[in-house]
Order: C-alpha cells, then sequence, then structure tokens
C-alpha cells in the first residue's frame, strides 16, 4: 500500500540503529506490533538481500557491525540534522545528480539526497565521466535551497569540500588535502570527486537549487577502470573498515550545518579550506576551459576569503580564479 511503510523497513531501521548489538525477536514483534513470525520474514529478506544478521534462538537477531550494505535507514540511523532530510538509495542510477537536478525541478525539499551503490553514468566536472563501480564508494547527491544570491555560489563548493573532509577526518580517521577546487586527495591520489550543479533564476539573481555531488573511492580499483584514472585513482584505506552508511550520513550532517552557516554569512570554514589546501604556495598549470586547453603555468599566493585562487602568471601578472571551467594540475 502506497505510503505504509514495510516491517522490513522498520526491522531495519531497528537493527541499524542497534548495530553490533543483540535484540530479542519477542522485542522486535512487541515494538512494531506484528507477530514474531514477521519479524522472522523480514530478517530472511533482509539476509538475502546481503545484510549480515546473526540469529541465535535463545537470544535474537543482531546485524553486524561489519554489515555495509548502503540504505535509507542505515544513513538514516546517523544523520544529525533537523527536520531530517529524506533520503532515497538505489542499488543502481544512471547518475544521482542527474536524478537530484530533476527531483529540484519538481520541488523537492532542502535536504533531499539521493544515494546509490552503482552509477553506470556517473559525471564529473567539465562533461567527464566519473568511475561508480558497485559496493566501491559512495555516489551521493544533496539538494539544497539555500537564500543566497549567484555570487556566493561558488562557496557552495568549496563548503562542500570541507564537509567532506571533515566527514572522512571523522569517520574513516584520515586527513585528506583539497585541490582546488574540490577534489579530495590522500597519499597523492584522488579520493573525492564533487560537481557542484545549480538552477538560477536569471530574473532575481537568486539561486533556486544546488545539486552537490559527491563521489568518494571506497575501495581499490576493479579490472574495468578506465585507463586514463590509472595514476591519479585513489581510494579510503582500511578495507571497508568503516561504515558507508555512517560516512554518507556525516557528509550530509556536515554539509546541511555548513550550508546553513554559509546562508548567515559565517564563512569561517575557508580557514579549514586553505588549511587543507594542496596547492598554496605551490607552482600549478592552469587549464582554462579543461584539460584539453594548453596549460598556463602559474604561482599559487593564497586562496581569498570567498575561496576564489589567487595566482600570480610567469609575466608577473596576477589573477584570482574563481571554479567553473578551470581546471589545475601540480606542477
Ligand atoms: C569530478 O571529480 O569531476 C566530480 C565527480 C562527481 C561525482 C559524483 S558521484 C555522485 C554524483 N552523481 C554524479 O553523476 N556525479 C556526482
Amino acid at each position: 500500500m502506497k505510503g505504509k511503510i514495510s516491517v522490513k523497513d522498520r526491522v531495519l531501521l531497528i537493527l541499524e540503529e542497534n548495530k553490533g548489538n543483540t535484540i530479542s525477536g519477542e522485542a522486535l514483534a512487541k515494538a512494531l506490533n506484528v507477530s514474531r513470525a514477521a519479524v522472522w520474514k523480514a530478517m530472511k529478506a533482509l539476509q538475502s538481500e546481503g545484510y549480515e544478521i546473526s540469529a541465535s534462538t535463545n537470544k535474537g537477531y543482531c546485524l553486524d557491525l561489519n554489515s555495509d550494505v548502503l540504505s535509507r535507514q542505515g544513513i538514516e540511523s546517523y544523520v544529525r540534522a533537523t527536520p531530517q532530510p529524506k533520503v532515497f538509495v538505489y542499488e543502481t542510477i544512471d547518475s544521482t545528480n542527474k536524478l537530484a537536478k530533476r527531483m529540484a525541478g519538481e520541488d523537492a525539499a532542502h535536504g533531499t539526497c539521493i544515494a546509490a551503490n552503482l552509477q553506470t553514468e556517473g559525471r564529473g566536472r567539465l562533461g567527464r565521466n566519473f568511475y561508480s563501480p558497485a559496493h566501491s564508494g559512495i555516489y551521493l547527491s544533496i539538494i539544497l535551497r539555500p537564500e543566497m544570491d549567484m555570487t556566493k555560489a561558488t562557496l557552495l563548493t568549496s563548503m562542500a569540500s570541507v564537509a567532506v573532509a571533515g566527514a572522512i577526518s571523522r569517520v574513516c580517521g584520515i586527513e585528506t588535502e583539497i585541490k582546488w577546487v574540490n577534489d579530495l586527495y590522500y597519499a597523492g591520489k584522488k579520493v573525492c570527486g564533487i560537481l557542484t550543479e545549480a538552477v538560477t533564476n536569471f530574473e532575481t539573481g537568486k539561486i533556486e537549487s544546488v545539486v552537490i555531488g559527491i563521489g568518494i573511492n571506497c575501495a581499490p580499483p576493479g579490472p574495468d577502470m578506465p585507463d586514463e584514472l590509472r595514476d591519479i585513482y585513489g581510494f579510503i584505506p582500511g578495507g571497508f573498515s568503516f561504515s558507508r552508511n555512517q560516512l554518507t550520513a556525516e557528509v550530509i550532517s556536515r554539509i546541511m550545518a555548513l550550508c546553513d552557516e554559509v546562508e548567515m554569512g559565517n564563512l569561517s570554514f575557508i580557514e579549514e579550506y586553505k588549511a587543507r589546501s594542496m596547492v598554496i604556495g605551490k607552482d600549478v598549470n592552469v587549464f582554462k576551459g579543461g584539460l584539453t586547453h594548453d596549460p598556463i603555468k602559474a604561482h599559487v599566493n593564497d586562496i581569498d576569503k570567498f575561496g576564489g585562487l589567487m595566482v600570480q602568471y610567469e609575466n608577473g601578472s596576477k589573477e584570482t580564479l574563481i571554479s567553473g571551467e578551470i581546471s589545475v594540475r601540480l606542477a
């Protein structure tokens, strides 16, 4: 029936909220006001979907701490944001950003999230593809409806990288660096890419909605990895010693919180952005219009308070680059 949450979904939410702890079938049945047979049936269905649930006759059911099936319930059990954002999880999708943009056009609420286990047409910046194999990463899009004008939109891009770097630090215990504009690197390799797409009202100059698409590599690449990624692809080490649901939720919580700060004019996150920058003080190649254009050699002097990259070219002239069609590579 439309709108009715299944016993299986409700069982999963309780298991996720009590991950690693055993709950008796009787307690579950009582909490959900269903029979123990219905609980048992839900457990069987979840186990067949890949959830690692141990069942012992006398004690009950326990969702293993290592179980890592990406799910709405798993993500929602960790999200800290008010109101709780709506989360949609797909096993396979063409692109979470593509769907998010469509949903944004259909009035999806601020904070609506779409995550997937596999993307068949994951999109990257500057028209590139984003390699998105199954069970290997986090592919997430968040729809934001910030109260701000277009001039501040670039801030959302830098704010997202700070939010994701903080989430990775908290959940995975590693510190990533930010390569302007918003690629995250660990041990010299790219572990996360972010694609921000905005819909603006040209009459008011206000942002109608923004879709922030985040791809985090959580596992070594498969044999199908495109050749052009061989030297650059990195992933979060540790062999999934963390929960993808928890990391996804942490990213969502931090993006929602930082978006509120930016709306209120608090741009202090730029300090963390600068502290994590891997380009300040370095020589870089600037590609205006994408990597197929000729590189221009430059030195990065600083990042300004709006996230702009302050560079000096070889002829001495200076420029502040804002995101868009520009890429930089360390020289
Ligand atoms: C880049 O590195 O160029 C940006 C990559 C952004 C990838 C994410 S994965 C989730 C979301 N859906 C997409 O199709 N792209 C973004």
